[in-house]
């Protein structure tokens, strides 16, 4: 049995995840959250599991297995174990293009057609990230378009990202794309300076709701039809039939008319969705 260092640890942890147990792993990933685990991602998941295994103070992958398909580990551990197997990476105006149609195509037409109330919907939000960048599109276009207001919705399956978006704090480096104007409208420097950390304003959370919402669930607790959707670089760990299907379901609770918006390096060739495509990675619901 490993030995438990001073801070509790468990030390030169030497164990390995079987591959048997890889299997059970990764057959409930795809089977609960459509994410892709072939065995080539083994030692990957080996190390993103060890985080926990150290948290919880176990000796071994088995006895975090037994733990996590037990009926406690389920109720407990399910947040945790999403927390450490999703890939979060995202930014500030990633794939730029997006929010240029945004601010100049969607929100032109929508108000020229007398709309109000605009709903966005950031499926696979992140740490919040890409739901902030819309609201700051959002709230410049309103400075020039009073007559318009908005609702956003972020949803993830990781608790861990989804509690950094609630609260809007990160790291300085991580604005620094940013063009400066904007920078010092939408976000606040800490007051302790040796954090190098910002907070969005009160301002930019404005409108916004998050909550867990799993792509993969039949039907999602969502009532509302959304103007746009944002659904960018997750249903890359997903396969095409997955793909497929999540999109036909995104679709439901988009508006006629309404825009779907995917990572570039995503594609919807072939797939059998009530979409028409306007350019690359841009849809609009038909
Ligand atoms: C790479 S990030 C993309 C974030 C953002 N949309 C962007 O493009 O920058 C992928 C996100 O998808 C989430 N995710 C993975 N599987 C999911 C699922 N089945 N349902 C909802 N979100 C999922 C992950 O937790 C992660 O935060």
């Amino acid at each position: 049995m490993p030995a438990i260092n001073t801070n509790g640890e468990v030390d030169c942890f030497k164990a390995e995840l079987s591959l048997s147990d890889f299997k059970t792993f990764s057959d409930y990933i795809y089977s609960e959250f459509g994410i892709k685990m072939p065995e080539i991602k083994r030692i990957m998941l080996q190390g993103r599991l060890l985080k926990r295994i150290r948290e919880l103070k176990m000796t071994s992958y088995s006895e975090y297995k037994n733990y996590f398909f037990s009926p406690e580990g389920q109720k407990n551990e399910l947040y945790n174990f999403l927390s450490v197997i999703t890939t979060n990476k995202t930014d500030f105006f990633r794939e730029p293009v997006h929010f240029d149609f945004l601010s100049k195509e969607v929100l032109p037409q929508f108000v020229a057609k007398g709309g109000r109330n605009i709903k966005i919907w950031s499926a696979a939000c992140s740490s919040g990230e890409e739901l902030y960048t819309i609201s700051i599109v959002l709230n410049e276009f309103i400075e020039r378009n009073p007559q318009l207001s908005f609702s956003l919705l972020g949803t993830d399956i990781s608790s861990n990202v989804l509690d950094k978006a609630v609260h809007g704090v990160y790291g300085e480096k991580s604005i620094e794309g940013i063009p400066l104007m904007l920078k010092k409208k939408y976000f606040l420097k800490s007051k302790d300076r040796k954090k190098a950390m910002v907070r969005v304003t009160p301002q930019l959370q404005k409108n916004i709701s998050l909550k867990y919402l799993n792509l993969m669930d039949a039907v999602y607790d969502i009532t509302e039809k959304y103007d746009v959707i944002f659904c960018r670089n997750v249903l890359i760990y997903f396969d095409r039939e997955t793909q497929e299907k999540v999109i036909n379901k995104l679709c439901r609770h988009l508006a006629d008319g309404g825009y779907l918006f995917i990572g570039h390096s995503e594609s919807m060739a072939n797939m059998s969705v009530p979409l028409t495509n306007i350019q690359p990675t841009i849809f609009k619901k038909i």
